[in-house]
């Protein structure tokens, strides 16, 4: 293996992901639909031969001396510092690096700006020396996202932004992670906007609808809770029920979905979509009402369809919207909404 030489920068450009439908289902057996966006996250890393290591963002004002051996410490720069870690015990880099990190994507949205900063970190790192494909770089973020930041997340945020490429939809089976990449229709528009209620993912809630739906399963003697049949989970008791309902029936409807996308019938897809927001809402509880109410205008002003989209708690919506009536539909629900942003 030759190491790249002082001064010689490698970069890496991630996209960040919305999720069409297949929500809380990656860790669950299901298959998921999401769909890489425009906004991203660069990293830049320079061998300096100074035995020290520095990061730097404009994006989130910071410069400074990084110890990339200490462990997690809450911030963000710790997708980065895991990332470079692995990278290390791989013999990728040395001590001495300028990381400069840089994103469009917006924090705490629900468009999987971690797992874009850890890809693209890893894929920085490891360019020249370790021929990772975008399903190997996914495994090794999800590790790193699993172990060293302790979040317990599935596969689909780290697979959507190592693989796909903007205004493609990734067709993610999660039990094995086969995949099949599929256009999305000139005649759909996909809208995300960000609530600007924000979460993040480490503050527990994530952890605990998890642990729920596994034990679920685990009551249910199945391996995976998609796979539960319908009759068998009326024997749980609430909350336990709840997540299998949601699991189960968005198994469902996501292959429904896929079946919707690869016919062009946007109205169908638009429905799944309200469904899956309903089931989100009620049965995984991971809503708030603000965001129910976004949903809420977002159809009745004429999208085909809408939900919360990522983890929840918070972040984005995902919409369904005609291409014709998009600007007008934007306006009205801008009117109602002013604080909301568009993200694409
Ligand atoms: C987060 C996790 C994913 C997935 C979604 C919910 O984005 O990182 O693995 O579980 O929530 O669908």
């Amino acid at each position: 293996m030759t190491r790249p030489s002082s001064l010689i920068t490698r970069a890496a450009t991630v996209p960040c992901r919305v999720n069409l439908i297949g929500e809380w289902i990656d860790f669950n057996g299901g298959t998921v639909l999401p769909m890489a966006l425009a906004p991203s996250a660069t990293v830049q890393i320079t061998a300096n031969a100074t035995g020290l290591d520095r990061i730097t963002s404009t994006h989130f004002a910071i410069s400074q001396n990084f110890d990339i051996d200490a462990p997690a410490q809450d911030h963000w720069s710790d997708y980065v510092r895991g990332a470079l870690q692995y990278a290390r015990g791989r013999h990728w880099i040395e001590s001495g690096q300028d990381v400069s990190v840089e994103s469009t994507i917006p924090v705490g949205a629900g468009l999987s700006s971690s797992a874009a900063i850890i890809v693209a970190t890893l894929k920085a790192a490891s360019l020249g020396l370790a021929d990772l494909d975008g399903a190997a770089l996914a495994f090794a973020a999800k590790d790193i996202e699993n172990t060293f930041i302790g979040v317990p997340c599935g596969i689909m945020d780290q697979m959507a932004v190592a693989l796909g490429t903007p205004g493609t939809v990734l067709a993610l089976d999660t039990r094995d992670c086969s995949y099949t990449l599929l256009d999305l229709p000139q005649t759909w528009s996909v809208v995300v906007i960000h609530s600007g209620v924000r979460r993040a993912l480490s503050d527990g809630r994530y952890r605990v609808r998890r642990d729920q739906c596994l034990e679920a399963a685990a009551a249910l003697g199945v391996d995976y809770l998609c796979d539960a049949s319908l009759l068998s989970i009326d024997a749980l008791a609430e909350p336990l029920v709840n997540r299998a309902r949601h699991a189960t029936s968005e198994a469902a409807r996501s292959r429904d979905a896929i079946a919707a996308l690869r016919t062009g019938d946007r109205s169908r897809f638009g429905r799944l979509m309200n469904e899956s927001h309903d089931s989100l809402r009620d049965d995984m509880e991971v809503s708030v009402p603000e965001i129910d109410q976004l949903v809420c205008d977002a159809v009745s002003l004429g999208a085909d369809g809408a939900r919360i989209t990522g983890a929840g708690f918070g972040g984005c919506i995902v919409a369904l919207v005609e291409p014709e009536r998009m600007e007008d539909w934007w306006s009205a629900l801008k009117l109602r909404h002013p604080s909301i942003e568009r993200v694409v």
